[in-house]
């Protein structure tokens, strides 16, 4: 027999499949949540079992539109939550485990033009705490196809995930559907033997090699994860001949996953039945996919073949198999390697290259190095851009206070992180994460001024004016040492101004239109008011925190290979 890799995962998983067969209860554990955003009442998906919830438990913010429901698209695309505020973002707030993986998937369909569709042109961002997601753009009926997105992402080290809409430059953003799944810890991992450091990949495809030309797109229950498939047909995939098992194999399941089978080996993702008894067949396959995204070099796929033996035809299939799992690099092999080139690299049977062109087409070409085989039988790829989690956070002592703040007068819903990856719309940050303005102008705030502001230590600009604060001014805002402008004009505020404050140097303290404020014991002049000096002092804008670039193309490989086992 040829040189095969793995032989010890190659048993353990080999038993695994013996054992799973016939457990085909589609179960719904791993599809944790299924949000129709805008939607009036809950509902059941029956021909999914999907059970769908509104959005009222995760967002208070925008409004829930209701559209006229169509025929020939989903359900969750008639109805969508508007964000028509004009805040710089809007966030959903998704209870999450920590260290475990998860798949995140949104759509958006701005609708057809009715008149409760989405006035277009819009534009604007999705992010995942804070990592840039996607950016999403309308601007004519053309554009108004729905817009599938999806992500991975695992050992996120927090309890909630914020799923938030950055406003663009036109219009209100807008979502039809949420949905988050959980995957088995050690899916899409990629790399050989850690969870380490934490990814965030973004689905560029999910192909089903060897779908008929009938074939629709499946998922769930189909697919324990509800990760969705898409025939691979043509015209943007080559009319190769097909193999087809479900005769033999309709009654194996190699995928249901089941979490009491103690398994520790990583990039196990569990590919569907339904996907791997059909295939392209032929002795070269070679397939084209576009880059769509500009901003990451590394991309990672999986292959998924079965049955890779000398002049296989589709009657040949055999239902007793075995996985031959091979992981042929993770970070530390690939890291002196130039763009995509993959000649260093062997695989035991197979020749996958990968070739990008200056166009962003990326050729796809798997065959054989030499031997005894003639035929491949490919059932399925999928490719992820892959991006490093982001963890810049709002500094932790910065972020109560700011909640305090909140709290204390009432501001409203303002979720996701202060600071990233945009921040909220009355507060600026400098780069090392700490708060350095504070726009609280015209805000309508009353009570006194929170003593904690003065726990701010970045602190540079505070606009406090034009509200119906009252009471004294805090002399501890004095141990602000980097403050420049401090803006008071227009509240009810009494009491002698601070003389610290008075003093400090570089300062630009403002308080006119405060009646009971005195100044050494006599009255400040209570009106008209200049207005601060906002107008000198523009605020920062927030934080770039755009993904870095990686320089080096890196492309991860996964070979999964079923065998007949002799
Ligand atoms: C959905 O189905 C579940 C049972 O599986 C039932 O308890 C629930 O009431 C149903 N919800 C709706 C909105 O029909
Ligand atoms: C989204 O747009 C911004 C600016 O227009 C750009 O910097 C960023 O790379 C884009 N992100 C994606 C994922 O395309
Ligand atoms: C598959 O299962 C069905 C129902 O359990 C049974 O009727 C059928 O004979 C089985 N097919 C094969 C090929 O074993
Ligand atoms: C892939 O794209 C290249 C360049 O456009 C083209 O020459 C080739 O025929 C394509 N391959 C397939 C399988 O479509
Ligand atoms: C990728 O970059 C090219 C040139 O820099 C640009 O024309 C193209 O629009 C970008 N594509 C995406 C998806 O951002
Ligand atoms: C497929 O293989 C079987 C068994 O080797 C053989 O009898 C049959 O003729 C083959 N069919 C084709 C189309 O090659
Ligand atoms: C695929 O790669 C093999 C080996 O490098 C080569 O012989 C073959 O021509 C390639 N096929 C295509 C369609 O590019
Ligand atoms: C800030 O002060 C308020 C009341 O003065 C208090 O309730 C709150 O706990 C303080 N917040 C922090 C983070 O210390
Ligand atoms: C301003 O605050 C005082 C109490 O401090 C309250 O009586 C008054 O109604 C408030 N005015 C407005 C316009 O909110
Ligand atoms: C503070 O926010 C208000 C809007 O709420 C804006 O009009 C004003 O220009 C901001 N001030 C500064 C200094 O940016
Ligand atoms: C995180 O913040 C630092 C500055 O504090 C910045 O240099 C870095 O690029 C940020 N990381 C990301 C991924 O945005």
């Amino acid at each position: 027999m040829e040189k095969r890799g793995s032989y010890s995962l190659l048993l353990v998983f080999c038993i695994y499949v013996l054992t799973a067969i016939n457990a085909q209860q589609p179960d719904p554990r791993f599809l944790v949540l299924s949000i129709d955003c805008g939607a009036a009442s809950p509902y059941n998906d029956s021909t999914l079992g999907i059970k769908w919830q509104t959005d009222k438990n995760y967002i208070t913010t925008g409004t829930s539109v209701q559209m006229k429901e169509g025929t020939g698209l989903l359900k969750q695309l008639y109805s969508y939550r508007s964000f028509t505020s004009g805040r710089s973002k809007d966030c959903y707030t998704l209870k999450v485990n920590t260290d475990t993986t998860y798949l995140l998937r949104v759509r958006l369909f701005p609708g057809s033009g009715g008149s409760s569709s989405v006035a277009l042109p819009v534009d604007f961002s999705v992010s995942v705490n804070s990592n840039h997601w996607f950016n999403y753009s309308a601007v004519t009926g053309k554009d108004s196809s729905e817009v599938l997105q999806e992500s991975i992402f695992y050992s996120f080290q927090m309890e909630e995930v914020y799923l938030c809409l950055l406003k663009g430059e036109r219009g209100a953003p807008f979502i039809n559907s949420i949905e988050l799944r959980i995957l088995p810890k050690t899916s899409y991992v990629f790399s050989k033997s850690t969870l380490e450091p934490p990814k965030f990949l973004v689905l560029g495809d999910r192909l089903n090699m060897g779908a008929k030309s009938t074939d629709q797109p499946f998922r769930f229950p189909n697919d324990d994860f509800d990760r969705i498939w898409w025939p691979a047909l043509p015209p943007k995939y080559p009319p190769y001949s097909r193999a087809d098992g479900s005769s033999i194999l309709s009654n194996l399941t190699f995928d249901n996953y089941d979490p009491d089978y103690p398994y520790d080996f990583t990039n196990e993702n569990w590919p569907p039945t339904k996907t791997l008894i059909d295939a392209w067949v032929g002795s070269d396959l070679s397939f084209n996919i576009t880059r769509e995204r500009n901003d990451t070099n590394r991309i990672v796929g999986s292959f998924y073949f079965m049955e890779i033996r000398p002049n296989v035809n589709a009657t040949e299939l055999d239902s007793d198999n075995e996985v031959i799992y091979e992981n042929i690099g993770g970070p530390d092999d690939y890291n002196s390697l130039p763009l995509f080139d993959r000649s260093e690299q062997s695989f035991d049977l197979l020749v996958p290259t990968i070739e990008e062109n200056a166009n962003g087409l990326i050729n796809v070409n798997v065959s054989f190095y030499s031997g005894p085989f003639t035929k491949i039988l490919l059932n399925g790829f999928e490719y992820y851009y892959v991006y490093e989690v982001n963890i810049n956070a709002t500094y932790s002592s910065d972020r109560d206070i700011l909640e305090s703040i909140k709290a204390n007068f009432d501001l409203g819903d303002w979720k996701g992180d202060p600071c990233y990856p945009v921040a909220w719309d009355w507060v600026t940050c400098d780069s090392g994460s700490r708060i350095q303005t504070l726009n609280l102008t015209g805000m309508k705030l009353s009570g006194p001024i929170p003593e904690n502001i003065s726990s701010l230590p970045e602190l540079t600009e505070i606009y406090l004016d034009n509200n119906n604060l009252s009471g004294i001014i805090p002399e501890s805002l004095a141990s602000l040492t980097k403050l420049t402008i401090l803006a008071l004009d227009n509240n009810q505020l009494t009491g002698d101004i601070p003389t610290q404050l008075l003093n400090m140097p570089g300062l630009k303290l403002t308080f006119s239109g405060n009646p009971g404020l005195t100044r050494g014991g006599t009255k400040v002049p209570a009106s008209p008011a200049p207005s601060p000096a906002a107008s000198s002092a523009p605020i920062r804008s927030s934080l770039k925190s755009d993904v870095a670039l990686y320089r080096t193309m890196l492309l991860f490989l996964t070979i999964w290979v079923l065998v007949p086992f002799r």
